[in-house]
């Protein structure tokens, strides 16, 4: 187990007119080499929660448990943590800040105290990771690069830390079709070739379906739902119930089984779909 969450709580401006219970009870574990994809309304509480997770955030109450060591316990070492949790934010390239895209991404290792060549390396290897050509854009501002690649040069800041765990929230938010296709291609190869445990928050049903493992579900600021991808999805009425859909291409399989079909209504991507429909009506050609 990687995280261990124990009756979080958390209270945005207490006391105040303005306060806010923005986590309530939450009770979670994740183990290492999960893919988890976290989902919820805006206001649920997603960004709030992955905030708890690199000590950027204090808890109102509760515990937080990170690679067996108590992050808010007044020993802990937040340094630490934060190298071994990498959180990328919402519209990180809002935080871009240095004149070379080397010198972004070179920033949180510089900081670890890492020698010149050891930044050096990890700074290649972050960028060639997020599908940036080193050569050709290390020595460039980072400002006048696309919005895409912009967010890859925020992400390259956070692996060149070499996180255990990686957090996105929303990396795909108001980008085009083709840059969203980039960066979710990048994660799903960086999650497959670097074991790194990934969370990723999302509003996309069918981003989750296709690339987590584990689902979590947040409502309200409590955990809703929580499970594999698929169970999670078989649960269509409940998520209906939160206001959250399921993928369209579920939703079509489970109409179409509810016609009388006799196929698998548990199917997550248009792959899937595609071949139990083939296979459904060759048995039925051959019955
Ligand atoms: N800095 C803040 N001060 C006061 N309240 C806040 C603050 N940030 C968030 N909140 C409130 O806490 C609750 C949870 O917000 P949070 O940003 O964690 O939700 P979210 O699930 O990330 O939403 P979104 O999908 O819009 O990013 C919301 O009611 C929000 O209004
Ligand atoms: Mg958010």
């Amino acid at each position: 187990m990687i995280i261990r969450l124990e009756n979080l709580n958390y209270i945005y401006n207490p006391n105040t007119p303005f306060e806010k219970k923005a986590l309530d009870d939450i009770n979670l574990s994740i183990e290492e080499g999960d893919f988890v994809g976290l989902m919820g309304h805006t206001g649920s509480g997603k960004s709030t929660l992955v905030q708890h997770l690199n000590g950027l955030i204090k808890p109102t109450s509760g515990k937080i448990i990170i690679d067996g060591m108590d992050i808010t316990s007044k020993e802990a070492n937040l340094k630490e943590i934060r190298q071994k949790v990498g959180l990328v934010f919402q519209y990180p390239e809002h935080q871009l800040f240095e004149e070379t895209i080397y010198k972004d991404i070179a920033f949180g290792p510089k900081n670890l105290g890492l020698e010149e060549e050891e930044i050096h390396k990890r700074v290649k290897k972050a960028m060639e990771l997020v599908g940036l050509n080193f050569e050709l854009l290390k020595d460039r501002s980072p400002f006048e690069l696309s919005g895409g690649q912009k967010r890859r040069v925020a992400i390259a800041g956070v692996l060149a830390m070499k996180p255990k765990v990686l957090i996105l929230d929303e990396p795909t938010a108001g980008l085009d079709p083709k840059g969203r296709d980039e960066i979710l291609g990048r994660i799903q190869k960086l999650y497959e070739e670097e074991g790194i445990t990934i969370i990723l928050v999302s509003h996309s049903m069918e981003d989750i379906a296709r690339l987590v493992n584990r689902i979590i579900v947040m409502h309200k600021g409590k955990v809703a739902m929580e499970g594999k991808t698929r169970e999670v999805f078989e649960q269509a009425e409940k998520l209906q119930e939160i206001g959250l859909g399921i993928p369209q291409v579920t939703s079509f399989m489970r109409e179409y089984k509810g016609k009388g079909h006799q196929v698998r209504d548990d199917v997550l991507t248009v792959e899937e779909a595609k071949e139990e429909l083939i296979n459904y009506l060759r048995r039925r050609g051959n019955a």
